[in-house]
């Protein structure tokens, strides 16, 4: 019996630009999510680490006869038992290697010490709880500034004689690289012949992505068939199969990563943590699926921190508020491992993008990383690869020289702005900004917040003592790594891949080597698909994260999504549209040159009534194809993009401070970001909201801070604050578009912008409202009880 054609005429096209709620939070809203920790596998077992209370310790025993007689408890593994195996020490991204558990010595408070596999969580955690060592206390290296003093203790003892890193040269056993970017000399000549000079030394302080989910993983090693399916919270599916599959030497076959739904990432589910080796290695050996969930406290000691880079600035320019020169020398804190999560060929990731969105002509940076007794890290939280700490230079270091130079800080940026004739620009750092038009988004949200009559209120306030600050942040982002001439991990190419299979009724199914983890890839997607194909946009599913169907990719991070993923996509869909207009001949009875795609429908040429849809020619492809062509209507595309994308943003935002206690309220936030074509703009403003809420808990709440024995001080949330509704602000958003001239939609990135763009304003209001008293910097977190004490030296009195 002949199959009966449906009806073909799709409803829903829901293309760019379109607003339509996201398709994945229908599972979300009601609790249907399937989290890590929603999986149980028959016979699972629980694992759970043991942690060292010293930040710097010798181990002199490990006694774990009394975790083994707990009932339940079934293995207890330390670094000796993982040395049989090879695997007690692992490659990190960076180039270096570290410690699955403790070698000989603990290096950070809380560093994994020992695995207890047992029946249950609660027998796991008891064995833990058992397990006795003993240590002998070293002394503690916290400041980086000491790492490298000549009497400073050594702390990776391991490479103490190797003078040569993954990254060059190394002058001490705590130094791990220098990496300079740009001309020296010229910059120092060009400064030398300025008229007017600014330095600088700021902090970016150590933070935490702090997902809501924190990390896990389920080992599951079936001996039956000698395949390994690993469950874990990765944003990076197929790096990971890939790089188990070299170190366990399992064929990559064998391996099936399987990275469930996410519960936030923000580059914290990146790296790979002694926890995920540990439950995979219980796994083989003990013949059972292992689950490991870590704690709060787990995540937020051990697990990737970011930032911690102590920057100092230089900047040349002219009387009249020309940018001449910038310098810039920056220390960073790597803890106990260089675990970044940078891309090979960039240790200090793409900091170079610190000459912003302005015209330098001469710039050199460099940047020296070190070992301190600290959990290791520098991962990209919510950035592409250091570009939060370059933005936040710049942009915090654009309002000191506008303070020196007694300038409106948005004149001084207006007038060192790359005009956008410059495109494509090259900048003194080395890379080629695709496009952009920092005046004119600068005038939208100036406009927006009404600058001029807060300027006139300011300074009545002032006169009548009262403390009000305006903060300007004009950020460019870089985004979408990356083209592959330059970008890879582990030697890995950073392209991307997207695969499209359309069904004989015109649904279809959509796979992205990326891995969302709340970003709403399942909507934008098979928007672009609806778009670029015109399939009902409700009919098209999209699935990531497995890497037995996904395509390969290098998953979700960074911004990277959109410019990487997104553009295969469109691509992908385009291949299918070739394929689909021969189709389309066939049924029209014209040939292929006679058919234009018109108005998401294929029509012969200048006659509008004689058209077929894509869901009748994805019928046809596989009921009717024309003779000789090859059925069905599927492809797989891989986009290796010809360049990153440079995303902007002009953030104002107006805060009172409150004299007596100290207190900064944020009273307007306004954010115009621009990220080229819109696919979504209810979940771009999303994006936004997101992101600025995390800028806004970085400028006044969170650090991971230390004592001086190296005793972490903020391993929970009474202690790492995050912004609930009460603190956040109300956020005001807009957009100007200037789409990406290489991209296949013209789409930029955006995940990460508001993240990036938004500390610098609020820190620079904060300094501009208390500037009259000879405020020139305060460093992240402005907590109360600093501004408290800034007033009080400052004489200010309630
Ligand atoms: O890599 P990640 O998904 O974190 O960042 P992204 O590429 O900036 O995308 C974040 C979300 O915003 C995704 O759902 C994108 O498709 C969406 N987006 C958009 O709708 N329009 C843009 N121009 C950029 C991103």
């Amino acid at each position: 019996m002949a199959v009966q054609t449906p009806n073909l005429e799709p409803k829903g096209i829901q293309g760019l630009g379109k607003a339509i709620k996201r398709k994945e939070d229908a599972r979300f809203i009601v609790g249907k999510g399937n989290y890590l920790d929603d999986i149980n596998l028959p016979g699972m077992l629980y694992m759970a680490l043991v942690h060292s209370p010293y930040a710097h310790a010798k181990i002199l025993n490990i006694d774990t006869s009394e975790a083994l007689k707990i009932p339940g408890v079934k293995a207890v593994i330390t670094a000796k038992d993982l040395a049989a195996a090879g695997l007690s020490w692992i490659p990190t991204l960076a180039g270096d290697k570290q410690m699955v558990l403790a070698d000989g010595k603990v290096l950070y408070q809380h560093q994994e010490v020992a695995a207890v596999y047992a029946e249950t969580r609660q027998a796991a955690a008891d064995g833990a709880a058992a397990v006795q060592v003993e240590y002998e206390p070293l002394p503690v290296v916290v400041d980086p500034y000491k790492a490298t003093a000549p009497d400073a203790p050594v702390l990776r003892e391991d490479i103490k004689d190797q003078m040569s890193g993954a990254h060059g040269p190394r002058r001490h056993p705590n130094h791990i690289w220098t990496w300079e970017v740009g001309s020296k000399d010229e910059t120092e000549k060009a400064l030398a012949q300025s008229e007017v000079r600014i330095k600088q030394h700021m902090v970016y302080p150590r933070s935490h992505p702090a997902p809501l989910e924190p990390c896990g993983c389920i080992g599951d090693m079936n001996r039956a068939t000698g395949r390994l399916t690993v469950y874990m919270t990765t944003q990076a599916p197929h790096a990971i199969r890939t790089v188990l599959s070299l170190v366990t030497k399992i064929p990559e076959n064998n391996i099936r990563v399987i990275s469930p739904d996410i519960g936030g990432g923000f580059g914290n589910k990146v790296p790979v943590y002694p926890g995920y080796v540990c439950a995979i290695v219980g796994s083989i050996v003990l013949g059972a699926p292992v689950k490991w969930v870590e704690t709060r406290t787990e995540n937020l000691t051990t697990t990737g921190f970011a930032r911690d880079f102590h920057m100092d600035i230089e900047i040349g320019a002219t009387k009249d508020g020309r940018v001449t020169a910038m310098k810039v020398y920056t220390l960073a804190d790597h803890g106990a491992f260089d675990a970044a999560a940078d891309p090979s060929k960039y240790p200090a990731g793409l900091f170079s993008i610190c000459t912003g969105s302005y015209d330098f002509q001469k710039a050199y940076a460099q940047v020296e990383a070190v070992y301190t007794n600290k959990a290791p890290g520098g991962v990209a939280y919510r950035c592409s690869f250091r570009v939060t700490e370059a933005s936040y230079l710049i942009e915090r270091s654009m309002d000191v020289l506008a303070h020196e130079l007694k300038m409106d800080p948005a004149e001084l940026r207006l007038k060192n702005f790359i005009q956008p004739h410059q495109f494509p620009y090259p900048s003194a750092l080395g890379w080629t900004y695709d496009s952009g038009d920092y005046e004119k988004t600068l005038k939208v949200a100036l406009e927006r917040i009404g600058y001029h009559e807060l300027r006139k209120e300011q300074a009545e306030k002032r006169a009548r003592g009262e403390l009000m600050g305006i903060g300007i942040s004009t950020f460019t982002e870089i985004v979408g790594a990356g083209p592959s001439k330059d970008f890879d991990i582990l030697g890995i190419k950073m392209f991307d891949g997207a695969e499209i299979r359309v069904h004989p009724t015109g649904s279809a199914i959509v796979r992205a080597g990326t891995r969302h983890q709340g970003q709403g890839h399942e909507t934008t997607w098979a928007q672009i698909v609806s778009e670029e194909l015109g399939l009902d946009v409700d009919k098209i599913i999209v699935e990531e994260g497995d890497t037995d169907t996904a395509p390969y990719g290098l998953g979700t991070y960074a911004s990277r999504s959109t410019p990487t993923a997104g553009g295969a996509m469109a691509l992908a869909a385009r291949r299918i549209r070739e394929k689909a207009k021969k189709i389309a001949a066939h049924l029209l009875e014209v040939g292929e040159n006679d058919v234009e795609w018109v108005d998401k429908k294929f029509q012969v040429k200048g006659v509008p009534g004689k058209s077929v849809t894509m869901n009748e020619v994805a019928f046809a492809a596989y009921t009717n194809p024309p003779p000789g062509l090859e059925p069905g209507l599927e492809t797989t595309y891989y986009y290796d993009p010809p360049n990153l994308t440079f995303p902007h943003g002009a953030y104002v935002c107006v805060v009172d401070i409150d004299k007596g206690t100290g207190e900064v309220k944020v009273r307007r936030f306004v954010a115009i970001d621009d990220c080229g074509t819109i696919i979504n703009p209810m979940i771009v403003e999303g994006q936004v909201h997101g992101g600025l809420t995390e800028g806004f808990a970085m400028a006044f709440m969170q650090e991971i801070a230390f004592d001086e024995q190296g005793n972490h001080l903020a391993s929970n949330f009474t202690d790492y604050l995050l912004p609930t509704a009460l603190e956040t602000p109300k956020w005001e958003t807009g957009h100007t578009v200037t789409p990406s001239p290489h991209h296949p939609i013209g789409a930029k990135g955006v995940g990460e912008s508001p993240t990036v763009g938004s500390p610098a304003a609020f820190v620079n209001a904060v300094v501009d409202a208390l500037a009259h008293l000879g405020v020139r910097h305060i460093d992240m977190p402005i907590t109360r009880e600093k501004v408290w004490r800034v007033l009080r030296s400052a004489g200010i009195d309630a």
